[in-house]
């Protein structure tokens, strides 16, 4: 059975080390909202057997004006008896900018601190209480009604990790719109293709941002994605843009302008020091001038448990990005619900999430599952390295954070800077740190639970998915014994299976496809406009099951190691790609007959993409043309999907129908040489060519 993971496995190999035990830090353990594996089974047993009494009782710490009669769980997971469909709490009805705001005002903790934003130069801070949000919510949810934006409407969001994104989203939460952001590092292309698909009446975006000492012109990149919209008749409403690069300290090789290497001042910026946007008075507003005159006040629009809250486009397999959609009431719960145990909150932490909201990660874990329990958190705008590589670490200290969530590949990032910028701060505030994106090693997860927190934390390797909703597969950090690389064992309401190729569950010890047999809150419902879609990607190989695309194995202490896609997928720093994403940008260009992607083992990212292009007749491969490649990759899905390796491939190999064997060139890109067997390819000769073509590692 090729499941296609074998390479992770090298990655993988269990170190003594990772076999080794992880118990609860203590001081997590004593005040744990869950602090024994007892009580764990307990909690998870009566998930599964009793949903509804379950969810029910977790359901009543949050408002719903009204109350569904009907069932609290229906569902059919089963395509053999027709259509695929989630409902959790039909008929009731809520609103979550409501359940993550006014709650908590009208229990008097308005004063809170929701965010301390902390910007991407450390000059730059401000805090945000939940009053202040409450507000400023209420007055972009009126100049969005006002804008003709009412329930239903989608709405994108193209912006920074600033404050007005959070506010955004939880604005068009409470008029009932749904959101559909896109992330900052996505280029105008991708951004338009999200528009079109989603048939978005309004953008929210800013006029720039600093990320590290580069700048990222957001506004003009929307406007090249406005742009595009237009020749395909599809116009907005209005951009609603943020005026906030001048309002931030800029790094200071831009202060010193093009000298220092910088070109951003000299080109964005005019002389009197101001930042130059494009303007289209029929469409474009600044946020501050229509915020000025609305009131601060705007009822919630109820809306039902079932109805759409947001989108969030995830690469799929064919290449055509699938628009993830999550309802508002099992959403919230599990938000909330993952968020309170996972990491264990409890008031007075101050918790930190890296993430991009962008990203599913940076939805469920900056904004909704913190606001919806009243947590005080760090909103951060910038990178891990800028100015320096203690960034995090000294965020952490300024803060007292005690909950940290991060991702593999910024740990493994960080790690090459050694120990010494980690041991200038006193990090001791820190009792849970979590991981997300990727599996991560364990020489990461080691350092992760030493250095950065002294091996005195519980250490959290969360596996989830943006079609998840939340995590799914996680230890309990005052519960669970840890394995370094394991993200050990299922969440409240998830019931995971291990199947063979033909769809037999394997039980005990074991490999296989990664499975859940029953759907937990906050499952997506559908694909945005593709249902069948939604059906045939997670349902269809395995009926009764949905199918993550993962690999995973279960130990004989029954911890689940999640080994990585099985799909045509890749996972780059924690972003999943698809190869025919990648591909079909790079045949675009006028040399290039045919290209073929495949995931490299990279000690960073963890995976990085290695290109086989095959060339037209005469074309000749070139510096200039691998350039223009990655270029051509950048511009047409974003930089963080370029291309580290571009190779020339004279022939790919194809079995005798035709179909790229994509194993090989996994091996090739490896650079190993146990193929299997190749038999079946039309031309085995043409392996060893594309060996002596090979790029060698950076
Ligand atoms: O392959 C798994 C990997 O990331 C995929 C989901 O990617 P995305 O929808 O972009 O969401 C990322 C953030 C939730 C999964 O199918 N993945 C995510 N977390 C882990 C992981 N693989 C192993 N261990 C994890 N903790």
């Amino acid at each position: 059975m090729c499941m296609g993971y074998e390479r992770r496995c090298v990655f993988f190999k269990m170190s003594g080390d990772s076999a080794q035990m992880f118990n609860p830090a203590d001081k997590v353990a004593k005040i744990s909202h869950c602090s024994s594996m007892e009580q764990y089974r307990k909690m998870h047993e009566k998930s599964l057997k009793d949903p509804e009494g379950f969810w029910s009782e977790i359901a009543k710490d949050f408002h719903f004006e009204e109350n569904g009669l009907g069932q609290f769980l229906d569902y059919n997971f089963d395509v053999r008896k027709g259509k695929i469909y989630t409902k959790w709490m039909a008929g009731s009805k809520t609103n979550i900018s409501y359940n993550c705001l006014d709650r908590h005002v009208l229990a008097g903790k308005g004063d809170q601190v929701a965010f301390h934003w902390e910007g991407n130069d450390p000059a730059d801070a401000e805090i945000v209480t939940y009053s202040d949000l409450m507000k400023d919510v209420c007055r972009m949810s009126n100049v969005l009604k006002s804008k003709g934006v009412s329930k239903g409407d989608r709405v994108a969001i193209y912006m920074p990790m600033i404050k007005e994104l959070v506010v955004a989203m939880l604005a068009v939460a409470r008029i009932g719109a749904v959101h559909s952001i896109v992330f900052g590092g996505y280029s105008a292309g991708s951004l338009a293709d999200r528009m079109l698909d989603a048939e978005a009446s309004a953008l929210i975006t800013t006029d720039a941002v600093w990320r590290g000492s580069k700048l990222i012109p957001l506004k003009e990149i929307a406007d090249d994605a406005l742009k595009i919209c237009r020749a395909k008749n599809t116009n907005i409403k209005v951009n609603i843009v943020v005026k906030h690069i001048s309002r931030v300290t800029a790094p200071q090789s831009a202060a010193n302008g093009a000298a220092n290497g910088n070109p951003a001042k000299k080109t964005h910026f005019d002389d009197t020091g101001n930042f130059k946007v494009g303007w289209d008075d029929k469409v474009d507003v600044w946020w501050h001038d229509v915020v000025k005159d609305v009131s601060s006040e705007c009822p919630p629009v109820w809306m039902d448990a079932e109805d759409p809250l947001f989108m969030l486009y995830t690469s799929g397999s064919t290449g055509k990005p699938k628009g993830v959609l999550h309802t508002v009431g099992g959403y919230m719960l599990y938000a909330a619900t993952t968020f309170k145990y996972s990491f264990d909150y409890h008031p007075g932490d101050i918790y930190f999430c890296t993430a991009d909201i962008g990203w599913i990660t940076g939805h469920t874990y900056v904004t909704y599952g913190p606001l919806l329990n009243n947590a005080t958190s760090v909103l951060f705008e910038g990178v891990p390295t800028y100015p320096h590589s203690g960034r995090f670490w000294e965020i952490i200290e300024k803060y007292k954070v005690s909950k940290f969530y991060t991702a593999p590949t910024a740990i493994r990032t960080l790690m090459k800077y050694g120990d010494e910028p980690v041991k200038k701060y006193d990090l001791s505030s820190l009792a849970v740190l979590g991981s997300v994106g990727e599996p991560i090693n364990p020489e990461a997860w080691l350092w992760y639970y030493r250095v950065v927190g002294d091996s005195n934390v519980s250490i959290v390797d969360t596996f989830w998915q943006t079609e998840t909703g939340g995590h799914v597969i996680t230890p309990l950090p005052g519960a669970t014994p840890a394995k370094p690389g394991s993200a050990c064992f299922p969440f409240f309401g998830v019931d995971v299976a291990l199947l063979d190729e033909e769809g037999r569950e394997i039980k005990g010890e074991g490999e296989g496809y990664l499975v859940f047999r029953q759907p937990w809150p906050g499952i997506m419902r559908t694909v945005y406009g593709n249902h069948e879609r939604f059906e045939t990607t997670y349902f269809k190989k395995f009926p009764g099951f949905y199918c993550t695309g993962d690999g995973a194995k279960r130990d004989k202490d029954g911890y689940i190691w999640v080994t990585g896609r099985i799909d045509d997928m890749l996972n780059v720093s924690g972003h999943l790609l698809s190869t025919a994403q990648v591909e079909s940008s790079m045949v675009e260009h006028e040399h290039v007959a045919e290209a073929a992607v495949v995931a490299r083992p990279h000690n960073v990212k963890g995976e990085c993409l290695h290109c086989f292009v095959t060339l037209t007749q005469g074309a000749d491969f070139t510096d200039k043309l691998v350039s223009e490649l990655k270029v051509k990759v950048r511009s047409t899905i974003g930089p963080f999907a370029t291309p580290d390796y571009i190779q020339l491939a004279p022939g790919l190999p194809k079995t005798r129908s035709g179909k790229i064997m994509r194993r090989v060139l996994r091996k090739i890109a490896a650079g190993e040489r146990d193929f299997g067997d190749i038999s079946t390819l039309a031309d085995p000769s043409v392996v060893e060519v594309l060996f002596e073509h090979r790029p060698n590692d950076k």
